[in-house]
């Protein structure tokens, strides 16, 4: 079997969010006011804009990162975790507020999380005012940890320059401003971004299609949505293409999504065609899955090769 080929180098630009996660497993969560003992609690490198810059950077992209830490322990791990990857820090501000800081539960039974993020310095996310990063960059990645109003500007600065921009709308948010949607390229929600983002109930193929239609009408360009073991829709005014997923037994989907979005941009910015570029994503964010944890269980193109050759996924 055929490994592979590396991506052409791209330049990617993401903007977004740098979280410490606190992972902690559970069987049940606890009753109020009841102690249970969970497996250990640790702490993982996450946050969904740093989780796409790595997911970027092991798909063999140039990447480079706009964010914001605190001046504190976690922001100084998170930095120099995202510099072992190869990502240029140089855009990341430092806060006096806290560095972000998410507390994810795991259910161990069936791979689900749920989670609570504290925002702190990722409020202070700023772009800077010349336009260099954005000439440099063949895509912009976006999601919506960091203010609304940096995620309008970037998508209208990157279309300046005729740079492509995917916005992962998660955190799912009910009321996004048509500015946004309007002006990037690709809105990538999952099933729950999309139904809070339409109104409508979304839990299968059709009726993701259906929904992702009302974002066309609200302006958006294209929509791919990412159904978990269900694969991805991309839906455009013309045409609607589905890409099924590798089967998988999940056992932590946090940053499966992440994975996704930022293997989806290194594809379509390396000139993969869209069914192409999703295929790869889709493998992506299925082998996220079978680790614990967002950035350790991001796989690197060798890894994404061993599973694809395990698999027998082409
Ligand atoms: O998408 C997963 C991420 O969401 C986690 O890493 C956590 O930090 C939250 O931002």
């Amino acid at each position: 079997m055929s490994s592979p080929k590396p991506a052409p180098p791209v330049n990617v630009l993401v903007i977004g969010s740098i979280n410490m996660d606190v992972l902690t497993p559970l069987r049940r969560l606890p009753e109020p006011g009841e102690t249970i003992h969970v497996e250990d609690i640790t702490l993982v490198p996450g946050g969904k804009g740093a989780n796409t810059a790595v997911a970027a950077a092991r798909q063999g992209a140039t990447v480079r990162f706009i964010g914001c830490v605190g001046d504190d322990a976690f922001g100084k791990q998170l930095r120099s975790s995202l510099e072992d990857d190869h990502i240029d820090c140089r855009l990341i501000r430092t806060s006096t507020r806290g560095t972000g800081t998410a507390v994810i539960l795991l259910d161990r039974a069936t791979g689900q999380n749920a989670i609570m993020v504290g925002p702190g310095a990722n409020d202070e996310v700023l772009l800077p005012k010349d336009d260099e990063v954005f000439k440099w960059a063949d895509i912009v990645l976006l999601q919506l940890e960091t203010p609304l109003s940096v995620n309008i500007e970037a998508a209208v600065r990157a279309r300046e320059f005729d740079v492509p921009v995917i916005l992962d709308p998660a955190p799912a948010q009910a009321d996004l401003p048509d500015a946004l949607l309007k002006s990037v390229t690709i809105t990538s929600p999952n099933e729950s971004e999309l139904s809070l983002l339409t109104g409508k109930q979304v839990d299968n193929i059709d009726a993701a299609e259906a929904a992702a239609r009302l974002l066309l009408d609200r302006g958006c360009q294209q929509i791919v949505v990412k159904l978990g073991e269900k694969g991805a829709l991309w839906i455009t005014h013309e045409q609607a293409h589905h890409v099924a997923a590798p089967v998988i037994e999940a056992i932590d989907t946090t940053a499966a999504g992440d994975a996704f979005t930022g293997t989806l941009g290194v594809g379509l910015a390396a000139g993969l065609d869209m069914p192409t570029a999703m295929k790869r994503a889709c493998q992506v964010g299925a082998l996220t899955c079978t680790q614990l944890g967002a950035q350790p269980s991001i796989p690197d193109l060798k890894a994404l090769s061993r599973f694809k050759e395990a698999m027998r996924v082409y």
